[in-house]
C-alpha cells in the first residue's frame, strides 16, 4: 500500500508522472531506477512491535519497489493510493471483495473479461451466494433499471476489450455514491492515461499490469487504485490473503511505465492504419476500432477517451474452418490470447461460438481481435492481407 507524498504532486503532467514518480534519489544512494528490494524481510528497532520508522516489517504487508510503482498509478489516476497485487484478477477480486458480503446483489455488464465474469457468475455466485445481473450495458437506464435495494456493487469494464463497448460512467457514479452502492471498474483497455475514471466519482479502479503498463510481455500483475480510506481497508484483506506483489515485478512495471506515453501513441498510430486496411478489405463484415468514425459509441468515446491503443476486432466474411486457417497463415501475428506487449499477436474470440454462447457474453459470432503491437504498421498489413486470402480458399 502507498500513498501519494507531497514531492510526488509536483508532478502534474501524465508523461512527468510516468517519469519520476517515485524517484526518491535520496532514499536510494542517487540511484536513477529504484532498486529491487528482493528482500522478504525488514528488521524494526526491538521497542517497536509495528512497521518500524520506514514502514517496512515483511514484503506481504509492503515493500519500497513495490510502493513506488504504487504510487505512479495514485498519481496517473488520481487516487490517493494504489495497491498492487500478484496479477489483473487479485486486484478485481480484492476490489469485488470490498463492496460485497454474503447474498449481495452486483450488476455486471455482460462484455466484461471472461475470468471476471465467470469469478462473478460462478466462483462467487456458488461460494458467497452473491446474486448476479448481467447487463448488456448499450445505455445506463438499461443498467440502472436493475438496481435494487440489496445491490452492493455495480462492476463495469470501460471500454470493454473484446467489443469495446463502453458505459457513461459519471451518470452511473452520481446514481450509485448517494444510494452506497460501490462502483468497480477494470480499466485496462484506457490504461491511466487515456481516463481516469475516478475523477467522475468511481470508487475504485482496477488494473491488470500484464498488459500496457508492463508492456513487453514479461510480467503478469494487478493494481487497484482509490481513496485513502478504501486503499487502507483493501490493504488488510490483501495482507490476510497474501495477494502482493513480488518485487521484481514491481519493478518490471515501473521500468513498463515509464514509456507507457510513447508505447501507446505508436500502438494507436499502428492500430488505425491497420483498421481501415481491414475496413476496406472486401473478406471483412466489421471493425470494431473505438477511434475509427463507424465506431457505434462515438459520443461515449469523446466524451471520456483521450486516446486509443492497438487492440481492435473483426468480424471476418467466413467459416470457422476458413477463420481458423486464416489465423494460421499469419506470420507476423502470433496466435495468442494476451495483449498489450510490443508485438503483435491475433486470437479468435469467438469462433464456431453457438449462438446462445455468444448471446451469453455480448461478442458476435466469429469475431477476431488483433493486438496491434510496435512493428512496422506495412508489415503488419502486408501479413493480414496475405492471410485473409484463405477466408477464400
Ligand atoms: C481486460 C482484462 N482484465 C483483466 C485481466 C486479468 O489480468 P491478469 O491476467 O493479469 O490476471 C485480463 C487478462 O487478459 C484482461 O484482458
Amino acid at each position: 500500500m502507498a500513498f501519494l507524498t507531497e514531492h510526488d504532486k509536483i508532478y502534474t503532467t501524465k508523461e512527468d508522472i510516468c517519469a519520476h514518480v517515485g524517484d526518491d534519489y535520496a532514499d536510494f544512494m542517487g540511484a536513477v531506477t529504484p532498486p529491487i528490494f528482493q528482500t522478504s524481510l525488514f528488521v524494526i528497532p526491538t521497542e517497536d512491535n509495528g512497521v518500524g520508522e520506514l514502514g517496512y516489517n515483511y514484503t506481504r504487508v509492503n515493500n519500497p519497489t513495490i510502493a513506488v510503482a504504487e504510487r505512479k498509478m495514485a498519481a496517473l489516476e488520481g487516487g490517493e493510493g494504489a495497491l498492487c497485487f500478484g496479477s489483473g484478477m487479485a486486484s478485481i477480486t480484492a476490489a469485488i471483495l470490498h463492496f460485497v458480503k454474503k447474498d449481495s446483489h452486483v450488476v455486471m455488464v455482460r462484455s466484461i473479461y471472461g475470468v471476471t465474469r465467470v469469478l462473478l457468475c460462478d466462483y462467487l455466485t456458488k461460494k458467497l451466494g452473491l446474486r448476479v445481473t448481467a447487463v448488456n450495458g448499450d445505455s445506463t437506464d438499461e443498467i440502472l433499471a436493475q438496481v435494487r435495494p440489496d445491490t452492493a456493487l455495480i462492476f463495469l469494464e470501460s471500454p470493454s476489450s473484446a467489443v469495446f463497448k463502453l458505459q457513461d460512467l459519471k451518470a452511473i457514479a452520481d446514481f450509485a455514491r448517494p444510494r452506497g452502492i460501490g462502483t468497480v471498474i477494470d480499466n485496462t483497455y484506457a490504461t491511466p492515461l487515456y481516463q481516469n475514471p475516478l475523477t467522475y466519482g468511481i470508487d475504485l479502479v482496477c488494473h491488470t499490469v500484464s498488459k500496457y503498463l508492463g508492456g513487453h510481455s514479461d510480467i503478469v500483475g494487478g493494481v487497484t487504485i482509490g481513496s485513502r480510506q478504501r486503499i487502507e481497508q483493501i490493504s488488510g484483506e490483501r495482507f490476510l490473503l497474501g495477494a502482493n506483489m513480488d518485487p521484481h515485478q514491481a519493478w518490471l512495471m515501473i521500468r513498463g511505465i515509464r514509456t507507457l506515453p510513447l508505447r501507446l501513441r505508436q500502438h494507436a498510430e499502428n492500430a488505425l492504419k491497420v483498421a481501415r486496411f481491414l475496413e476496406g478489405h472486401p473478406y471483412i463484415q466489421r471493425v470494431i476500432y473505438p477511434a475509427l468514425e463507424s465506431f457505434p459509441q462515438r459520443e461515449l468515446v469523446n466524451k471520456y477517451l483521450s486516446g486509443y491503443n492497438g487492440l481492435l476486432s473483426f468480424v471476418p466474411d467466413g467459416t470457422p474452418d476458413s477463420i481458423r486457417k486464416m489465423i494460421s497463415k499469419c506470420r507476423h501475428f502470433q496466435h495468442g490470447v494476451s495483449w498489450g506487449g510490443f508485438e503483435s499477436l491475433i486470437v479468435s474470440i469467438s469462433v464456431g461460438a453457438g449462438k446462445e454462447d455468444a448471446a451469453a457474453s455480448d461478442v458476435p459470432v466469429n469475431l477476431v481481435r488483433i493486438h496491434v503491437g510496435l512493428e512496422n504498421a506495412g508489415t503488419l498489413i502486408e501479413d493480414l492481407g496475405q492471410a485473409l486470402k484463405y477466408l477464400r480458399q
